[in-house]
């Protein structure tokens, strides 16, 4: 995890793995990047009506998991971007955190909202349906959490990812970003990331890595260095 003076980044390395699972997640991963390859902006709504969604865990991310137990997040408002079903945002959200899950995806936010329909936290958190490239919230953030957003958008537009963190952010707040997938490869999503790749993009608007480290929590299929 890379952790700067308002940021923590965080990371692991990939490993080969060729059961039957990862063969049928990989096919599900060279559909989806056609879908988007095709449409780079509508294509997301329709990986999620397809079900063609082979990054989602169906749970929140585990090392998150373990940061809220160690109760070393951020208090206050945190946003995740592009948060897909949400588990992320219903983990975080309680009394001390509102959390804001922002989708451009319409079916993805119904996903949201149907797995978050019986969470006791309901008050604590949102689902908006919004760009991030263009949404200008009313109040800024003290936490934004990004995992698999960054790897998710083309290369291209990082540029604009680190301005919209900056903006997003208030002043003293942090980002946490697990980085996915480390590994050599072509193309995408998900598109390869290094930690030389974010600096690139924060550094210049003021970030400061505090902290750098594995993620020995990554799920099988995160340490998998072909598929998310
Ligand atoms: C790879 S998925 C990750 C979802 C979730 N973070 C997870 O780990 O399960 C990337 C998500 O970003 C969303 N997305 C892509 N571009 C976006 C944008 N410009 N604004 C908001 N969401 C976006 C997609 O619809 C998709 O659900």
């Amino acid at each position: 995890m890379m952790t700067t003076t308002n940021q923590k980044m965080e990371g692991k390395r990939g490993e080969e793995n060729h059961s039957k699972n990862s063969t049928l997640s990989s096919s599900k991963v060279e559909k989806m990047q056609d879908i988007l390859d095709e449409d780079s902006t509508g294509g997301w709504d329709k990986c999620w009506e397809q079900g063609l969604t082979p990054w989602d865990l169906g749970q929140p991310t585990p090392v998150l998991l373990q940061l809220l137990d160690k109760e070393t997040l951020p208090k206050g408002r945190v946003l995740v971007p592009g948060c897909g079903a949400g588990h992320d945002v219903i983990a975080i959200a309680n009394p001390e955190r509102y959390v804001v899950g922002l989708e451009l995806s319409e079916n993805a936010i119904k996903r949201a909202r149907e797995v978050s329909s019986l969470s006791p936290n309901a008050k604590y958190f949102e689902f908006i349906e919004t760009d991030f490239f263009t949404w200008r919230p009313p109040v800024l953030f003290d936490l934004i959490f990004d995992y698999t957003f960054f790897c998710a958008i083309e290369p291209r537009i990082r540029a604009s990812w680190g301005t919209r963190i900056h903006e997003l952010l208030k002043p003293d707040g942090e980002l946490i970003t697990l980085m996915f997938p480390t590994d050599d490869r072509d193309g995408g999503p998900p598109y390869k990331v290094s930690v030389a790749d974010y600096e690139k993009v924060l550094h210049p608007r003021g970030f400061k890595a505090t902290s750098i480290i594995d993620n020995e929590l990554a799920v099988g299929r995160r340490r998998v260095c072909d598929i998310f």
